[in-house]
């Protein structure tokens, strides 16, 4: 086969926090990573990516970066992190950091300097700038969180302001400066001469500014600037990227986190296949509802976008900055449908931690609430076991239980072959057989009002997959056997010509 692994595997998204803590301080950690592969493994996903784990002041839990060459002592050390890969390598696990390249932390001894003043050789680095003539921000953009404020705030010490497209202790670096191309340059190749297999790359879209800073257009006024940006030279920035990590052997591969709110230039970042490997379209990912109409259009849209120029699609439901897909679409047969679709349908997909259980986001009580973006409860802690602390070195970790935690728990689920882990696992399996399913055409399908249908094929290879958002049971006929259903009902049976309410088949077509 040729198809590079990022074309044919799925990736697992882990929010390090959240994952398993070993050391009873609350919080996830790199061992208790390392002690879960073998439960990747058998789960059957291909790579992992990491949210940031570099020391950082946690303001955004890791998002705000003070170091991007170490690991964060509340995580483990750099030789953790070494181990971590060997032994997911060893797995045949592809591991993936999380890089941060739109701002850095205000704790970073980049910014410190830069702050300092005026004359600072790292003034330059950041988007310094005096204030209006009225003495406001020198103009309106907003910021993405907390909602409303600015995205510039006002330095004392050397009487400008400073940009932060997120909070104000993430403010923006300066790409146009060569000395900050260099410096990131640097720490791409640190971590790819150890091994890593490449980066999901923060708000990738966001790099690049308009050198005249204009204001928004009225239309758009009050949106976050992060949602509207879009720059050629970031593109020209991307291409950098993507030469520096195609010099190394082994497919190393660049996921970018693409999110412009009216998804208008996301095609832009494959480039002519000189930019991103891969690309996140959100929030249109994870905006879509739970209707036929809205995922035939999306996988339309995505079909008719990124054929043309030969852009290979990713799909994904959920992940560490929206409710949980269980949560959105209101129940587990539905999650398990969407299951069915996001490891069926053409391109890459990923899964974020915890979806395998089915989980939903965590209630956060008023006084637990730590995110500045509202995030906390698709981030609430993964349970392992189904009683005392679910398998985590503490009774209270960072963040409240996800709801029926010990029903939810891995060690439960494992146990019941009828349940939403032994349905990924099928499906992993399933995909992993069949090159149809990783890298054939895709075709929608005829079907009746409430189904979605569509075709998987390659070479004689056909299957079809069917899902029926309706809440009664809809006719619907294709030849074949059910492979794979959402509900477990009539695997391995010619398919009974009728789907139930918010089921899903994979079935495997006659010849
Ligand atoms: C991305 C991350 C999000 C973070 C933001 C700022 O959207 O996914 O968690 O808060 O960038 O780094
Ligand atoms: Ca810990």
């Amino acid at each position: 086969m040729t198809a590079p692994w990022w074309k044919t595997g799925v990736v697992y998204q882990i929010y390090p926090r959240s994952f398993l803590d070993t050391n009873g301080d609350g919080v996830g950690d790199l061992e208790g990573i390392r002690r879960r592969l073998d439960h990747l493994a058998w789960l059957g996903v291909d790579a992992i990516w990491l949210s940031p784990v570099f020391p950082s002041p946690m303001k955004d839990f890791g998002y705000d970066v003070a170091d991007y060459c170490d690991v964060d002592p509340l995580f483990g050390t750099l030789g953790d992190l070494d181990r971590l890969v060997t032994e997911s390598h060893a797995r045949n696990l592809k591991v993936l950091l999380d890089w941060v390249p739109n701002h850095t932390s205000d704790q970073h001894p980049w910014f410190v300097e830069s702050r300092r003043a005026r004359t600072s050789p790292k003034r330059d680095w950041y988007w310094w700038r005096d204030p209006a003539p009225d003495g406001g921000p020198p103009n309106e953009w907003k910021a993405a969180f907390p909602a409303g404020i600015d995205a510039w705030t006002f330095d004392s010490t050397t009487g400008q302001y400073y940009l932060h497209q997120f909070l104000p202790e993430q403010p923006d670096l300066n790409w146009t400066n060569p000395d900050v191309m260099r410096a990131m340059h640097d720490v791409l190749h640190f971590w790819l001469d150890r091994g890593i297999d490449g980066f999901r790359i923060d708000v990738v879209h966001g790099i690049g500014k308009d050198p005249a800073l204009p204001d928004e257009i009225p239309e758009w006024r009050g949106i976050p600037h992060v949602a509207l940006n879009e720059q050629p030279s970031t593109h020209e920035l991307v291409r950098g990227f993507r030469r520096l990590a195609d010099a190394y052997p082994g497919d190393r591969m660049l996921v970018g986190e693409v999110f412009q709110l009216f998804s208008q230039t996301h095609e832009r970042y494959f480039g002519a296949n000189d930019e991103l490997h891969l690309a996140f379209d959100l929030p249109a990912s994870v905006a879509t509802l739970w209707e036929e109409a809205a995922w035939r259009e999306r996988i339309a849209n995505v079909a008719a976008r990124l054929d043309p120029i030969g852009a290979w699609p990713t799909w994904v439901l959920s992940n560490h900055d929206t409710p949980r897909h269980r949560s959105r679409f209101g129940s587990e047969a539905r999650a398990r449908a969407a299951a069915v679709m996001l490891l069926t349908l053409r391109g890459t997909p990923f899964l974020y931690a915890g979806e395998e259980l089915g989980l939903e986001d965590a209630e956060i009580p008023a006084d637990r609430r730590l995110d500045p973006g509202g995030r906390d409860g698709c981030r609430a802690p993964i349970p392992w076991t189904v009683g005392g602390t679910h398998g985590w070195a503490t009774a209270r970790p960072w963040l409240p239980w996800p709801p029926d935690a010990g029903e939810r728990s891995l060690e439960r689920l494992r146990a019941d072959e009828t349940s939403i882990l032994h349905l990924y696992r099928r499906l992993l399996a399933l995909r992993r057989s069949s090159a149809a399913l990783r890298e054939g055409s895709i075709a929608l399908l005829d079907a009746p009002d409430g189904i979605l249908a569509y075709e998987r094929r390659a070479d004689d290879e056909r299957w079809v997959v069917a899902v029926n958002f309706a809440s009664e049971p809809i006719a619907h006929a294709v030849a074949g056997t059910v492979v794979v259903a959402s509900d477990g009902a009539g695997e391995g049976r010619a398919y009974r010509r009728i789907l139930g309410p918010d089921q899903a088949v994979v079935v495997r077509r006659e010849r």
